[in-house]
């Protein structure tokens, strides 16, 4: 840990662009693209950050902050900063540590670690690696059976709430992943790997923890019937077979009991569904410009959310935070928290752990800092009068 630790430390890591170059070097790029990419033209990627650079600061200049509380109540926990780590399939494919690392990461941090469905590692590891909350993302892959069995599992093992995604009706289209093999990858035909070996073999480090760790594995917490844990080469078809709709909500309710937060929601209508079908709170959310290209940016998005909600459950958003400015700002236009998916996942391909721990690190610096030249005491002091946004 301290070796890895080391790699990212100032001045090598000072942002989280900088976790990014380190990323891009140390896994072959058919990992790097997996993590760095978006779906078709990458349209609403680009807009997602776009959107944090068309807002700007109306400081209160000369005060003083002798305490400056970072301190964010979110889903009934109390986290150190109002930042969560967004469930990111495959983890384990980026570093042999996978969500195992970034749970711990994000235990010691003081926030929460949202687990995807699509894990190397059995949900109950994850959840004790961790002494913060962890909470469940469901795909139904499998079916309901696959997925009445998984929540049973977390739910005995402790899991805070479930985030429900409903913006994967089929994957979208991530055209670098086709280009650089990520089916060949994750496919059991050796003959399929052969074309894209040149750039695994140009990463013999992430190739050997790779190989070590047991190469791809099947998924732990997607038990078929009969036929055991779901290869991850099925992921794409089973997904497209699982669309999970509104009345789902009603047996996953009765399997889960506990608070459910609907992920991938982007207009005031589809808000007001999962407030009416019971959610516990919503993320604004277009999967961090992976599924549907062309819609919006999750912050243009925020405010008519918001807005709709009135306060009843709390909005949650996500998508192209990679400082804590923006997640400044996010908090500003009236969301309680924020998921972050590349800005650790990067720090996870850089270093494993370490690497995650160095992206909340920075993004704890960044966030006191901007609240301290803001003139803002608290977190929970942040609203609209300290932005400006014309364009939104
Ligand atoms: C590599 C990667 C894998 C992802 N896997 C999942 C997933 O399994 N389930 C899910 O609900 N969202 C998934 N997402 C979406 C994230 O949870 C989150 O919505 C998105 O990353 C936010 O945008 P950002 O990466 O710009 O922070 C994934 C995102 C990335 C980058």
């Amino acid at each position: 840990m301290a070796k890895h630790a080391a790699r990212v430390a100032s001045p090598r890591v000072v942002n989280i662009a900088d976790l990014r170059t380190l990323a891009r070097r140390r896994v072959p790029r058919v990992v790097f693209d997996y993590v760095d990419g978006g779906a078709e033209d990458e349209i609403t990627l680009r807009e997602n950050r776009r959107a944090f650079e068309e807002i700007t600061f109306r400081p209160r200049q000369a005060v003083a902050i002798p305490h400056c509380d970072l301190r964010t109540p979110v889903l009934g926990c109390d986290l150190s900063i109002p930042v969560l780590l967004a469930p990111v399939g495959y983890s384990r494919v980026i570093h042999a540590g996978g969500e195992v690392a970034a749970a711990r990461a994000a235990g010691q941090a003081g926030t929460g670690y949202i687990l995807s469905t699509i894990s190397g590692y059995p949900l109950e590891e994850v959840k004790a690696a961790s002494v913060g909350p962890v909470f469940y993302q469901l795909y139904a892959m499998g079916g309901r059976e696959v997925a009445e069995g998984a929540l049973e599992r977390a739910r005995k093992a402790g899991f805070a709430g479930l985030f429900v995604t409903v913006d994967t009706a089929v994957a979208g289209m991530r055209e670098r992943d086709f280009r650089n093999g990520m089916k060949e990858l994750l496919g059991r035909s050796l003959l399929g790997k052969i074309r894209f070996s040149p750039q695994v073999l140009a990463r013999p480090s992430w190739l050997t923890s790779f190989l070590l760790d047991g190469g791809v594995r099947p998924l732990p917490n997607v038990v078929v019937p009969g036929r055991g844990p779901m290869p991850l080469i099925d992921v794409g078809s089973a997904l497209a077979l699982s669309t999970i709709s509104w009345e789902d909500l009603r047996w996953i309710h009765d399997a889960w009991r506990g608070p459910i937060i609907i992920k991938g929601v982007l207009t005031g209508e589809d808000a007001r569904r999962a407030m009416d079908e019971g959610a516990a709170a919503i993320v604004v959310s277009n999967h961090g410009g992976r599924q549907l290209d062309g819609v919006q940016a999750t912050l243009r998005a925020l405010p008519e959310i918001v807005s709709a909600m009135n306060g009843q459950i709390e909005v949650l958003v996500d998508g192209g935070i990679r400082r804590g400015a923006d997640i400044v700002k996010a908090l500003c236009l009236g969301a309680r928290a924020v998921l972050c998916g590349r800005a650790y996942a990067y720090g996870l391909a850089a270093a494993g752990e370490a690497g995650v721990a160095r992206a909340l690190e920075i993004l704890r610096a960044d966030l006191e800092r901007t609240l301290r030249l803001l003139g803002c005491p608290s977190i929970a002091m942040l609203d609209r009068s300290y932005i400006s946004c014309q364009r939104l």
